[in-house]
């Protein structure tokens, strides 16, 4: 299960989103927002954080404005990694390599075709299971 969250920059990237899992069965939740009406990025971080660290989703999508704000906010919830990704080199990187459990984008950074491409990438790429990867991501849990 994929949890879903925007703010009104993202909001109609993630419909597009939502346009390609339906195609593809992939099952998601929602989290919000639900218009254009302008609103808080960090609470729809916060619900998709919360989503995946209870174990009801397995990955996030946030989108922005830039994913820089959502990506951000994410980033503060121990055990979230969330990446910010503008292009399928580093969709594909962050699963491999930091095993990323949310995928951040910014809606008025990159067009929905590319958009497509990058969530294509990251559900699709496993985390390598390398030692030295899991090693680094363990070290990210502490100061
Ligand atoms: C909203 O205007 C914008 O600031 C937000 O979507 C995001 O880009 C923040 O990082």
């Amino acid at each position: 299960m994929i949890a879903l969250g925007c703010d009104h920059g993202g909001y109609e990237l993630k419909l597009e989103i939502k346009k390609y899992l339906d195609e593809q069965g992939i099952a998601y939740k929602d989290f919000g927002c639900n218009s254009l009406e302008s609103t808080d990025y960090p609470i729809y971080a916060k619900k998709v954080a919360h989503a995946i660290l209870d174990g009801e989703c397995d990955k996030g999508i946030l989108i922005c404005g830039t994913g820089i704000g959502i990506s951000i906010t994410a980033n503060k919830f121990k055990g979230i990694r969330a990446a910010l990704c503008s292009d399928c080199f580093s969709a594909e990187a962050t699963r491999l390599h930091n095993d990323a459990n949310i995928l951040a984008m910014g809606g008025r950074v990159v067009g929905p075709g590319l958009a497509v491409k990058i969530v294509e990438t990251f559900l699709n790429t496993p985390f390598s299971g390398d030692a030295r990867h899991m090693r680094r991501i363990a070290q990210i849990e502490t100061e």
